[in-house]
């Protein structure tokens, strides 16, 4: 017998809920607790829909429930059997099966949506492709591919492992803005490897270490084609910055690539995966009270999003180095188009790999109408630190 599974629909001023029941049997002398919250919620007097009381309910039928506990409810909310709970993580390994014709990257984010919720979601690691029901090594899922991955999610959601109650296993991945279904999957079991390590609450927090240096922590994310001017551009903000007695640091992306990010190339998969460890990296400086100058490509919108959330509001400041390709490759400066163009680099970002410009950006920079100068000056007021 599967565990009762009810998610609620809709409830009325007078106390009486409407649900759907994914999974299981309800009962009227069952012991109902309500999730994710686990609030005990005593028993349940079940009705037809014309307030005839009733013994039980069963599967994919509209239920109509009146709760012995004075506790709101909300729509969208599961009701549960208190002896048989779902489970709840942030990280689990799931099967999917990707739709989208842009392939699944692992690292980049999408919105997960479940019968208990919706959360923003990594797929931390592509496990293995399935092939004919054969493991098979992968980097990326194509369309129609089915692979197996773990998933880190933003929030934790009630769910269970397909095997016990697949209704409550079953999950869609969305892209940030839009509905459309990129993925669709079930959990196959939690991973609880993060469960036991919690976040430490510090006491000295980013307040009181900004405050000590006088400033306002901010990320300025460079991003622009190769031979942009980004790195210029952010070696003179730097310098202007330090000149005015402000603490920064520049993680540029031909320097982080020689340390860091030295296990990754230039596959669609390994940029997403060198923007994410950027990201992260550049939030502990702020939170170490710093002003971060990031200059990479970051060529996907994706990423940039991801990096824009993981700050509190107005710490990410977008700046676009809007040099068109023709000038980059005109300029030239490492001979490294030209290698391109002869096929000797492949994945090369404008010539063979995409460029996705920034839609909003807090600031455009026309590097062809102004000195490198001009640029971070331009910047530096737009700061207002
Ligand atoms: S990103 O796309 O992952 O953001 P990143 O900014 O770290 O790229 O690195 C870009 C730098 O690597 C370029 O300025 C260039 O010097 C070098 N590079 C080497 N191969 C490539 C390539 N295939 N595409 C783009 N840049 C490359």
């Amino acid at each position: 017998m599967q565990p009762m599974r009810l998610l609620i629909t809709g409830t009325a001023s007078d106390d009486r809920i409407t649900g759907t029941l994914l999974s299981g049997e309800l009962t009227s002398s069952m012991a109902l607790v309500l999730m994710p919250s686990g609030e005990m919620l005593g028993t349940a007097l079940l009705t037809t829909p014309d307030g005839d009381s009733l013994q039980s309910a069963n599967p994919d039928t509209e239920v109509h429930l009146q709760l012995s506990a004075n506790i709101a409810v909300q729509t969208g909310q599961l009701i549960v059997q208190a002896d048989a709970r779902p489970e709840v993580a942030d990280q689990f390994m799931a099967q999917i099966e990707w739709l989208d014709p842009e392939p699944m990257l692992p690292g980049r984010n999408y919105q997960l949506t479940a019968p208990a919720g919706t959360t923003r979601a990594a797929i931390s690691r592509l496990k293995y492709r399935l092939d004919a029901g054969q493991q098979a090594a992968a980097s990326e899922l194509q369309t129609g591919e089915t692979g197996v991955v773990n998933l880190a999610l933003s929030d934790a959601i009630a769910y269970d492992p397909v095997a016990l109650c697949p209704a409550l296993a079953e999950f869609t991945l969305h892209s940030e803005n839009s509905h459309t279904v990129l993925g669709r999957g079930h959990v196959l079991h939690g991973l609880r490897r993060a469960s036991n390590v919690h976040w430490q609450a510090l006491a000295v927090d980013q307040q009181s270490r900004a405050a000590i240096k006088q400033q306002t922590p901010k990320l300025i994310w460079l991003t622009g084609l190769s031979g942009s001017g980004k790195s210029t551009i952010a070696n003179l903000l730097e310098k202007k910055l330090l000149a005015c007695g402000r603490h920064s640091y520049l993680l540029d992306g031909d320097n982080v690539r020689h340390g860091l990010n030295k296990d990754l190339g230039f596959t669609d998969a390994d940029r997403v995966e060198n923007i994410r460890r950027v990201a992260e990296t550049a939030k502990l400086m702020l939170d170490a009270g710093l002003i971060v100058i990031s200059s990479f490509i970051s060529p996907f919108r994706a990423e940039r999003a991801m990096a824009r959330q993981l700050l509190p509001a107005g710490q990410f400041v977008e700046v676009f180095v809007n040099t068109p390709l023709a000038v980059c490759e005109e300029r030239d400066p490492k001979g490294l188009y030209g290698k391109a163009r002869r096929g000797d680099i492949k994945n090369f970002t404008g010539i063979d790999s995409p460029y996705e410009a920034p839609e909003a950006p807090d600031l455009i920079i026309d590097t062809v109408n102004m000195s490198p100068q001009q640029a971070a000056e331009r910047i530096f007021e737009s700061l207002q630190l």
